[in-house]
Protein backbone atom coordinates (compact mmCIF):
# COMPACT_ATOMS: atom_id res chain seq x y z
CA UNK A 1 0.00 0.00 0.00
CA UNK A 2 1.64 3.30 -0.82
CA UNK A 3 2.09 5.84 1.90
CA UNK A 4 0.20 9.08 2.25
CA UNK A 5 1.73 12.33 3.34
CA UNK A 6 0.16 12.42 6.73
CA UNK A 7 2.14 8.80 7.05
CA UNK A 8 5.92 10.28 6.09
CA UNK A 9 5.37 13.60 7.98
CA UNK A 10 4.20 11.62 11.51
CA UNK A 11 7.29 11.48 13.13
CA UNK A 12 8.87 14.60 11.35
CA UNK A 13 9.90 17.92 13.21
CA UNK A 14 9.58 20.96 10.64
CA UNK A 15 10.06 24.71 10.95
CA UNK A 16 8.67 27.33 9.21
CA UNK A 17 9.33 31.04 9.54
CA UNK A 18 6.61 33.50 8.87
CA UNK A 19 3.84 30.92 10.13
CA UNK A 20 1.97 34.26 11.08
CA UNK A 21 0.66 34.63 8.06
CA UNK A 22 0.00 33.89 4.28
CA UNK A 23 2.40 30.78 2.51
CA UNK A 24 3.80 29.89 6.13
CA UNK A 25 0.12 29.80 8.02
CA UNK A 26 -0.96 27.54 5.11
CA UNK A 27 2.02 25.58 5.52
CA UNK A 28 2.43 25.22 9.13
CA UNK A 29 -1.40 24.31 9.35
CA UNK A 30 -1.09 21.46 6.66
CA UNK A 31 2.09 19.98 8.48
CA UNK A 32 0.40 20.24 11.75
CA UNK A 33 -2.82 18.54 9.96
CA UNK A 34 -0.08 15.60 9.08
CA UNK A 35 0.66 15.05 12.29
CA UNK A 36 4.02 16.54 11.93
CA UNK A 37 6.08 18.54 15.05
CA UNK A 38 5.77 21.83 13.62
CA UNK A 39 8.02 24.63 14.86
CA UNK A 40 6.11 28.08 14.34
CA UNK A 41 8.47 30.35 13.83
CA UNK A 42 7.08 34.16 14.46
CA UNK A 43 8.14 37.93 15.17
CA UNK A 44 5.46 38.89 17.14
CA UNK A 45 4.57 36.74 20.62
CA UNK A 46 0.96 37.66 20.39
CA UNK A 47 0.24 37.11 16.88
CA UNK A 48 2.41 33.66 17.35
CA UNK A 49 0.67 31.89 20.14
CA UNK A 50 -2.60 33.14 18.33
CA UNK A 51 -2.03 31.26 14.98
CA UNK A 52 -0.52 28.03 17.24
CA UNK A 53 -3.41 28.16 19.04
CA UNK A 54 -5.59 28.06 15.83
CA UNK A 55 -3.40 25.46 14.30
CA UNK A 56 -3.58 23.39 17.31
CA UNK A 57 -7.09 23.84 18.01
CA UNK A 58 -8.03 23.04 13.92
CA UNK A 59 -5.91 20.05 13.80
CA UNK A 60 -6.25 18.39 17.06
CA UNK A 61 -2.21 17.90 16.94
CA UNK A 62 -0.67 19.21 20.21
CA UNK A 63 3.24 19.38 18.81
CA UNK A 64 3.02 23.21 17.35
CA UNK A 65 5.49 25.20 18.90
CA UNK A 66 5.95 28.68 18.42
CA UNK A 67 9.51 30.24 18.75
CA UNK A 68 9.88 33.87 18.40
CA UNK A 69 12.68 35.49 16.67
CA UNK A 70 13.50 38.94 14.07
CA UNK A 71 14.89 37.65 11.34
CA UNK A 72 15.95 40.93 10.57
CA UNK A 73 18.02 40.52 13.73
CA UNK A 74 21.51 38.33 13.12
CA UNK A 75 21.76 38.00 17.17
CA UNK A 76 17.50 36.95 16.71
CA UNK A 77 18.18 34.22 14.36
CA UNK A 78 21.59 33.18 16.13
CA UNK A 79 19.08 32.45 19.42
CA UNK A 80 16.20 30.71 18.11
CA UNK A 81 19.25 28.32 16.71
CA UNK A 82 20.18 27.67 19.57
CA UNK A 83 16.73 26.72 21.34
CA UNK A 84 15.92 24.58 18.22
CA UNK A 85 19.10 22.54 19.31
CA UNK A 86 18.39 22.66 22.87
CA UNK A 87 14.54 21.28 22.77
CA UNK A 88 14.74 19.39 19.09
CA UNK A 89 17.74 16.57 18.78
CA UNK A 90 16.16 15.79 15.31
CA UNK A 91 15.17 18.90 12.50
CA UNK A 92 13.85 17.01 9.02
CA UNK A 93 12.58 19.79 7.04
CA UNK A 94 13.39 23.50 7.58
CA UNK A 95 10.96 25.89 5.41
CA UNK A 96 12.91 29.47 4.77
CA UNK A 97 9.04 31.48 3.69
CA UNK A 98 9.49 34.93 5.86
CA UNK A 99 10.22 37.98 3.52
CA UNK A 100 9.09 41.21 3.31
CA UNK A 101 8.72 44.41 0.88
CA UNK A 102 9.74 47.42 1.68
CA UNK A 103 8.70 50.97 -0.25
CA UNK A 104 11.89 53.13 0.88
CA UNK A 105 15.52 51.64 1.92
CA UNK A 106 15.46 50.92 5.69
CA UNK A 107 18.25 49.51 7.62
CA UNK A 108 17.97 46.81 10.64
CA UNK A 109 19.71 46.74 13.88
CA UNK A 110 22.72 45.07 12.59
CA UNK A 111 22.70 48.47 9.78
CA UNK A 112 21.83 45.98 7.02
CA UNK A 113 18.92 47.11 4.10
CA UNK A 114 16.09 45.58 5.82
CA UNK A 115 14.70 43.46 2.23
CA UNK A 116 18.03 41.61 1.81
CA UNK A 117 18.35 40.95 5.51
CA UNK A 118 15.34 39.17 5.60
CA UNK A 119 14.59 37.67 2.48
CA UNK A 120 18.09 36.65 2.04
CA UNK A 121 20.91 36.58 4.90
CA UNK A 122 17.99 35.38 7.40
CA UNK A 123 17.30 32.29 5.11
CA UNK A 124 21.60 31.69 4.98
CA UNK A 125 22.11 32.26 8.58
CA UNK A 126 19.49 30.36 9.80
CA UNK A 127 20.21 27.41 7.69
CA UNK A 128 23.98 27.17 8.26
CA UNK A 129 23.07 27.22 11.86
CA UNK A 130 21.08 24.34 11.78
CA UNK A 131 22.91 21.85 9.06
CA UNK A 132 24.28 19.79 11.86
CA UNK A 133 20.70 19.25 13.03
CA UNK A 134 19.43 18.44 9.59
CA UNK A 135 22.58 16.11 8.80
CA UNK A 136 21.95 14.36 11.42
CA UNK A 137 17.94 13.51 10.92
CA UNK A 138 18.52 12.63 7.39
CA UNK A 139 16.47 12.04 5.27
CA UNK A 140 15.86 16.29 5.55
CA UNK A 141 14.87 18.84 3.33
CA UNK A 142 15.49 22.39 3.07
CA UNK A 143 13.13 24.43 1.07
CA UNK A 144 13.23 28.26 0.80
CA UNK A 145 10.33 30.05 -0.67
CA UNK A 146 11.27 31.80 -3.79
CA UNK A 147 10.11 33.05 -7.34
CA UNK A 148 11.34 32.74 -10.59
CA UNK A 149 13.53 36.04 -10.52
CA UNK A 150 15.77 36.70 -13.20
CA UNK A 151 16.94 39.53 -11.48
CA UNK A 152 20.95 39.84 -11.79
CA UNK A 153 23.04 41.03 -8.54
CA UNK A 154 24.74 44.34 -8.70
CA UNK A 155 27.76 43.28 -6.21
CA UNK A 156 28.81 46.34 -5.94
CA UNK A 157 25.48 47.65 -4.70
CA UNK A 158 24.43 44.60 -3.24
CA UNK A 159 21.98 46.43 -0.39
CA UNK A 160 20.75 49.33 -2.71
CA UNK A 161 23.03 51.73 -1.28
CA UNK A 162 23.65 53.87 -4.22
CA UNK A 163 20.73 53.30 -6.13
CA UNK A 164 17.36 52.22 -4.08
CA UNK A 165 14.51 50.57 -6.44
CA UNK A 166 12.03 48.65 -4.26
CA UNK A 167 11.14 46.45 -6.81
CA UNK A 168 14.19 45.28 -8.17
CA UNK A 169 15.90 45.02 -4.14
CA UNK A 170 13.27 42.50 -3.55
CA UNK A 171 13.88 41.12 -7.08
CA UNK A 172 17.27 40.51 -6.01
CA UNK A 173 16.97 38.95 -2.62
CA UNK A 174 14.77 36.45 -4.48
CA UNK A 175 17.69 35.34 -7.04
CA UNK A 176 19.30 35.44 -3.92
CA UNK A 177 16.97 32.61 -2.65
CA UNK A 178 17.55 30.58 -5.86
CA UNK A 179 21.47 31.02 -6.12
CA UNK A 180 21.82 29.97 -1.99
CA UNK A 181 19.77 27.18 -2.67
CA UNK A 182 21.52 25.83 -5.63
CA UNK A 183 25.04 26.57 -3.99
CA UNK A 184 23.55 24.73 -0.56
CA UNK A 185 22.52 21.86 -2.96
CA UNK A 186 25.86 21.49 -4.48
CA UNK A 187 27.35 21.29 -0.85
CA UNK A 188 24.93 18.84 0.80
CA UNK A 189 25.71 16.33 -2.52
CA UNK A 190 25.16 12.71 -0.69
CA UNK A 191 24.51 14.01 2.75
CA UNK A 192 21.03 12.66 2.50
CA UNK A 193 19.66 16.25 3.21
CA UNK A 194 18.26 17.78 -0.32
CA UNK A 195 18.28 22.10 -0.93
CA UNK A 196 15.40 22.95 -2.73
CA UNK A 197 13.76 26.61 -3.38
CA UNK A 198 9.74 26.69 -3.58
CA UNK A 199 7.88 28.90 -6.24
CA UNK A 200 4.15 29.16 -4.52
CA UNK A 201 2.83 31.14 -7.74
CA UNK A 202 0.92 34.12 -7.22
CA UNK A 203 -0.62 34.15 -4.25
CA UNK A 204 -3.03 36.24 -2.38
CA UNK A 205 -1.39 37.30 0.92
CA UNK A 206 -0.34 40.66 3.21
CA UNK A 207 3.20 40.23 1.24
CA UNK A 208 2.51 43.76 -0.79
CA UNK A 209 1.27 45.40 2.47
CA UNK A 210 4.25 47.75 2.49
CA UNK A 211 5.42 47.86 -1.21
CA UNK A 212 5.37 50.87 -3.18
CA UNK A 213 1.99 52.08 -4.26
CA UNK A 214 2.28 51.28 -7.92
CA UNK A 215 3.84 47.39 -7.23
CA UNK A 216 0.80 47.17 -4.63
CA UNK A 217 -1.61 47.75 -7.55
CA UNK A 218 0.04 45.75 -9.91
CA UNK A 219 0.24 42.31 -7.62
CA UNK A 220 -3.64 43.63 -6.27
CA UNK A 221 -4.35 43.24 -9.85
CA UNK A 222 -2.36 39.67 -10.54
CA UNK A 223 -3.31 38.43 -7.19
CA UNK A 224 -7.16 38.09 -8.67
CA UNK A 225 -6.20 35.30 -10.64
CA UNK A 226 -3.72 34.21 -7.47
CA UNK A 227 -4.60 30.94 -5.09
CA UNK A 228 -5.19 30.70 -2.19
CA UNK A 229 -2.24 29.91 0.32
CA UNK A 230 -3.66 26.56 1.38
CA UNK A 231 -3.61 25.68 -2.58
CA UNK A 232 -0.36 27.06 -3.17
CA UNK A 233 1.49 25.19 -0.34
CA UNK A 234 -0.15 21.45 -1.61
CA UNK A 235 3.20 20.67 -3.52
CA UNK A 236 5.58 21.96 -0.81
CA UNK A 237 4.11 19.92 2.02
CA UNK A 238 4.17 16.43 -0.90
CA UNK A 239 8.16 17.53 -1.35
CA UNK A 240 8.39 17.69 2.77
CA UNK A 241 6.86 14.33 2.85
CA UNK A 242 8.99 12.74 0.70
CA UNK A 243 11.96 14.58 1.08
CA UNK A 244 11.63 15.97 -2.36
CA UNK A 245 12.15 12.51 -4.03
CA UNK A 246 15.96 13.18 -3.27
CA UNK A 247 15.71 15.71 -5.89
CA UNK A 248 18.19 19.05 -5.01
CA UNK A 249 18.80 21.88 -6.41
CA UNK A 250 15.78 23.03 -8.21
CA UNK A 251 12.84 25.31 -8.17
CA UNK A 252 10.35 23.41 -7.62
CA UNK A 253 6.48 24.47 -8.74
CA UNK A 254 3.32 22.48 -7.25
CA UNK A 255 6.06 19.02 -7.07
CA UNK A 256 7.57 19.69 -9.80
CA UNK A 257 10.98 21.50 -11.07
CA UNK A 258 10.79 24.24 -13.21
CA UNK A 259 13.46 26.68 -15.34
CA UNK A 260 14.69 29.08 -14.07
CA UNK A 261 17.54 31.95 -15.65
CA UNK A 262 20.54 30.54 -16.62
CA UNK A 263 22.10 33.60 -14.44
CA UNK A 264 20.35 31.28 -11.20
CA UNK A 265 22.51 28.23 -12.37
CA UNK A 266 25.89 29.96 -12.16
CA UNK A 267 28.39 28.83 -9.73
CA UNK A 268 30.45 31.88 -9.78
CA UNK A 269 27.91 33.64 -9.03
CA UNK A 270 26.59 31.83 -6.05
CA UNK A 271 29.78 31.46 -4.97
CA UNK A 272 30.33 34.75 -5.15
CA UNK A 273 26.98 35.79 -3.28
CA UNK A 274 27.62 33.02 -0.75
CA UNK A 275 31.22 34.42 0.30
CA UNK A 276 29.97 37.88 0.86
CA UNK A 277 26.93 36.08 2.70
CA UNK A 278 29.03 34.49 4.77
CA UNK A 279 31.19 37.71 5.69
CA UNK A 280 28.00 39.86 6.30
CA UNK A 281 26.87 37.48 8.65
CA UNK A 282 30.35 36.15 10.39
CA UNK A 283 30.50 32.28 9.41
CA UNK A 284 33.44 31.08 7.88
CA UNK A 285 33.05 31.02 3.90
N1 LIG B 1 2.45 35.94 -2.30
C1 LIG B 1 2.99 35.63 -3.47
O1 LIG B 1 2.36 35.79 -4.55
C2 LIG B 1 4.38 35.05 -3.53
C3 LIG B 1 4.91 34.66 -4.79
C4 LIG B 1 6.19 34.12 -4.83
C5 LIG B 1 6.92 33.97 -3.65
N2 LIG B 1 6.38 34.37 -2.45
C6 LIG B 1 7.17 34.17 -1.23
O2 LIG B 1 6.40 33.52 -0.25
C7 LIG B 1 6.95 33.81 1.03
C8 LIG B 1 5.84 34.13 2.02
O3 LIG B 1 5.17 35.30 1.62
P1 LIG B 1 3.61 35.56 1.78
O4 LIG B 1 3.12 35.91 0.42
O5 LIG B 1 2.97 34.50 2.56
O6 LIG B 1 3.67 36.94 2.61
P2 LIG B 1 3.09 37.39 4.06
O7 LIG B 1 1.66 37.00 4.16
O8 LIG B 1 3.44 38.83 4.17
O9 LIG B 1 3.95 36.55 5.10
C9 LIG B 1 5.29 36.89 5.39
C10 LIG B 1 5.66 36.33 6.74
O10 LIG B 1 7.02 36.72 7.04
C11 LIG B 1 7.05 37.24 8.37
N3 LIG B 1 8.14 38.21 8.57
C12 LIG B 1 8.37 39.35 7.90
N4 LIG B 1 9.43 40.00 8.43
C13 LIG B 1 9.88 39.24 9.46
C14 LIG B 1 10.93 39.38 10.40
N5 LIG B 1 11.73 40.45 10.42
N6 LIG B 1 11.11 38.40 11.32
C15 LIG B 1 10.29 37.32 11.35
N7 LIG B 1 9.27 37.13 10.48
C16 LIG B 1 9.07 38.09 9.56
C17 LIG B 1 5.68 37.91 8.55
O11 LIG B 1 5.41 38.10 9.93
P3 LIG B 1 4.20 39.07 10.41
O12 LIG B 1 2.95 38.22 10.35
O13 LIG B 1 4.62 39.41 11.80
O14 LIG B 1 4.16 40.25 9.49
C18 LIG B 1 4.79 36.87 7.88
O15 LIG B 1 4.50 35.82 8.78
C19 LIG B 1 7.95 34.94 0.81
O16 LIG B 1 9.26 34.40 0.81
C20 LIG B 1 7.59 35.46 -0.57
O17 LIG B 1 8.67 36.07 -1.23
C21 LIG B 1 5.13 34.91 -2.36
Amino acid sequence: MESTAADQLRDKVCLITGATSGIGKAAALALAKSGATVIAVARDPARGTATVAEIKTATGNSHVEVLIADLSSQASIRLLAEAVQRKYDRLHVLINNAAVVKSTRTVTADGLETMFAVNHLAPFLLTNLLLDRLRASTPASIFTVAAPSTVQLNFDDLQGERQFSALRVFGATKMGNLLFSFALARRLQKTGVTANAYHPGIVRSNLMREAPAPMRLFTGVLNRFGSTPARAVEGMVQLAASNANGVSGQLFHGVKPIDVAPYAHDEQVQERLWAASAQLVGLAG
